[in-house]
């Protein structure tokens, strides 16, 4: 009466996967994804001030700090356990070329003093960027020597380099550029190491992509172009992923330690592909802020659980291969977990 295959002669299956599913127990141990505080990123925005908490309404409860406020958070994100933070400035004067942003008394190198004042061993992380510090809102000085106003590459490289030291200096743990010119980790890493800075790590925004999903982080760190747009330096959502191993294996040449995909959720084919690219490399993955407050307005309508659809969205940016992951929900994961 036996027969050849998954099914008896009864009609019931041999094969049953629901036993990995029965027992919790067996559930938990059959379970590869698991989330940690910290392998989270917690991104912060300072502004000048004292005792100031200004709401960014489109990601509540989310608020642009004072210096003194971003050392608080410091110490409570390292009390959380999270793996870092990752700081932007709003400076109080833009202008053509971002000049707050590598100033010694900048807004970002006074965040990053506090920070590491109120919290040696939080990892401080800085966004390498000059949008939120130019009057124009490009990511680099702007001419139009290509024929159309843009951003001019090999000039933005010669301010990132001291953008780049000057955080260094200020006591940045790690670097992150995310304007997206070519050659900026090489000369980044030359910068650092010239000004003797060869032990930090630079994490790059390797593979950052022309999103609409940036529109609420553009209103938290008043960095939106004031004309045009940044799809002559982000890439195009709609180019096949073999150029986002490109950028990766260009950015890796130059000296990245390790790697990033910018947004999150809706390239998690992409994050796939870098991580089985590069194994050894490690990935971090940006969960922007249009994924976030997605989530955050449906759940205020009582239409999604925003826990659950926070937590199950992370897991899949984990499981498709970013071990590290940037967040605005970076303390609530070390509470729901905890
Ligand atoms: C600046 C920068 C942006 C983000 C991180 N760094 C915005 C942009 O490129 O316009 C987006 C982060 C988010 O949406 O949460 N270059
Ligand atoms: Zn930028």
């Amino acid at each position: 009466m036996k027969s050849e295959d998954s099914k008896p002669a009864s009609g019931f299956p041999i094969t049953r996967m629901r036993r990995l599913r029965y027992h919790p127990a067996v559930r938990s141990l059959v379970r590869e994804t698991k989330l940690t505080p910290s392998q989270m990123i917690l991104p912060l925005f300072a502004r000048p001030g004292k005792g100031l908490r200004q709401p960014i309404s489109s990601m509540p409860p989310h608020c642009q700090l004072s210096v003194d406020l971003i050392a608080e958070e410091a110490r409570e994100a390292a009390k959380l356990g999270l793996g870092g933070i990752l700081l932007f400035g709003i400076p109080s004067e833009k202008d053509g070329c971002g000049s707050d942003s590598y100033s010694d008394n900048g807004i970002v190198q006074q965040a990053i003093r506090a920070a590491k004042e109120a919290a040696p061993d939080l990892l401080v992380v800085t966004d390498v960027c000059f949008c939120e510090y130019t009057s124009h809102g490009h990511c680099g000085i702007v001419d139009d020597h290509t024929g159309r106003m843009d951003v001019n590459n090999d000039a933005t490289l010669e301010i990132i380099a001291k953008q780049v030291v000057s955080h260094a200096q200020a006591g940045a743990d790690m670097v992150a550029p995310s304007g997206m010119m070519d050659g900026m980790i090489g000369t980044i890493r030359s910068a650092l190491d010239g000004a003797g800075f060869h032990h930090l790590p630079i994490m790059s925004y390797a593979a950052k992509y022309a999103s609409s999903y940036y529109g609420p982080f553009r209103e938290a760190a008043e960095s939106t172009p004031q004309f045009g747009d940044r799809r002559a330096y982000q890439m195009d959502p709609a180019v096949a992923a073999e150029q986002a191993l490109r950028e990766c294996e260009l950015d890796l040449a130059e000296g990245a330690d390790m790697l990033m995909v910018k947004p999150a959720l809706a390239y998690l084919d992409i994050i796939r592909a870098v991580h089985e690219k590069f194994p050894g490399v490690p990935l971090a993955a940006y969960n922007v802020s249009g994924e976030y407050s997605m989530v955050k307005a449906a759940a205020e309508k009582g239409w999604i659980d925003e826990r659950g659809v926070a937590l199950e969205t992370l897991t899949a940016i984990a499981r498709a291969g970013a071990k590290i992951i940037i967040t605005y929900w970076a303390k609530d994961v070390a509470k729901w977990l905890a």
